[in-house]
């Protein structure tokens, strides 16, 4: 009897430690699996604290900015969103040029707002190498260590993690996964840049989007596949690996390439995903009903809390791109229809969410706080119920 109650104590803290997990060695931005980008190139979005309400409304905690705009980090005060911010592009000579200006930086936008506003991650530049001119790759690892050093210097390195994220431009052969490797343009850049990360525990960062690549290639792809409808998928003989869906083939050529580089263990994480509800005549899937399968696909899928064929054990994460359509962003009319929610907070499509709506904001966070309440009944019902049948299972002895 007493080895039994030993072991229920045991059981009963080893229950609570799962519920608040500490990962004492690094810093890590992104808990749970589904995430969202909060892009702002749009003269007519909600404010700030209108967002956090819809956030929290959609359940939706891990939130990533582009920037450091002062007015969303003070609105997300308080909230208990966890937020990764960006150093933008524009801003990586400097901050490669010296480490002083790093310290400058990260006291400014994010040391000034710890605790209250939970930033975890800082991804330094976005999409930097790849591109047609690689013009900032020599600048990129430089900046990456002045900010690392300024997080240590203010004691924050396990607290904000630092990640850049790349566009699927720096792969090459990715079909089949098994055949990919870094694009030969990247390679002197990468390998440094992944070197550092390793060491300092930080996850490989994809923007990794099936609508493109079905786009570039319509008549080879059946769009189900790329929707995660029901397909025949592509077998990968060399792995001896069956892929239902794109996403997931696209991460695991990117498993590939690391393993390739040199970097086995190393995490992918997706940085960003989505569908375009309507583009030009030359985007023809990007339709309501596409990008509506997609995203409903995709959270049913990251809700499995599953990992890829090549690595089961690294459940997928992804941040959605994006929270709203951006009406002021260049390019294709796809880039500015990307959002789950229209400028007015109402559902671009439906998969789940509620929408914003402007007149019962208050209700809004009524309810939120009898959602909360119940939530936390309910992991606590949980452990105590999980407890009495453990209590029950060992008073047997
Ligand atoms: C990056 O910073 C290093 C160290 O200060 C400097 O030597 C180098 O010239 C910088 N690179 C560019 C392209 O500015």
């Amino acid at each position: 009897m007493r080895r039994g109650r030993l072991l229920v104590q045991f059981l009963y803290l080893l229950l609570l430690c799962c519920d608040d997990p500490i990962v004492a060695w690094a810093a890590e931005a992104f808990i749970g699996t589904y995430g969202i980008n909060y892009g702002r190139i749009a003269d007519n979005i909600p404010s700030p604290d209108k967002v956090v309400t819809l956030l929290r409304a959609a359940k939706i905690r891990n939130v990533r900015i582009y920037d450091a705009d002062h007015t969303v980090l003070k609105a997300f005060s308080g909230t208990g969103l966890d937020l990764v911010v960006g150093l933008p592009n524009g801003n990586l000579k400097d901050v490669n040029a010296s480490e002083d200006n790093a310290l400058d930086w990260v006291k400014d936008n994010v040391q000034s707002f710890l605790p209250d506003t939970r930033i975890r991650g800082i991804a330094v530049g976005n999409e930097v190498l790849g591109g047609s001119s690689n013009e900032l790759g020599g600048v990129l690892l430089g900046a990456v260590k002045n900010v690392y050093s300024a997080l240590q210097k203010l004691n924050l390195d396990k607290v904000v993690q630092i990640t850049t994220a790349h566009s699927t431009a720096v792969l090459a052969d990715s079909y089949p996964p098994s055949s990919c490797k870094f694009n030969d343009n990247v390679d002197q850049y990468m390998k440094p840049l992944l070197e550092f990360f390793q060491e300092i525990g930080s996850p490989f960062c994809l923007n990794a989007y099936p609508f493109l690549a079905y786009l570039s290639d319509p008549g080879n792809i059946d769009v189900n596949y790329a929707l995660f409808q029901k397909t025949q998928g592509i077998y990968d003989q060399k792995n001896d690996v069956h892929y239902d869906n794109m996403l997931d083939a696209i991460i695991d050529a990117t498993y590939v390439a690391l393993e390739d580089a040199g970097f086995k263990k190393m995490e992918v994480i997706v940085t960003e995903t989505g569908w375009a509800s309507k583009g030009d005549s030359n985007e023809a899937a990007a339709t309501v009903d596409n990008a509506r399968t997609y995203n409903y696909n995709l959270r049913k899928r990251l809700a499995l809390r599953k990992g890829t064929p090549l690595r089961p054990k690294h459940a997928l994460k992804a941040y959605i791109f994006a929270l709203f359509n951006e009406d002021q962003k260049p390019g294709p009319t796809s880039e500015r229809n990307f959002g789950l929610f229209k400028p007015d907070g109402s559902l671009a499509y439906d998969i789940g969410f509620p929408a914003l709506k402007s007149s019962s904001a208050t209700s809004l966070r009524g309810s939120l706080k009898v959602i909360r309440a119940r939530a936390c009944i309910g992991s606590n019902v949980v452990v105590h119920v999980a407890s009495i049948i453990i209590l029950i299972l060992f008073s047997r002895f």
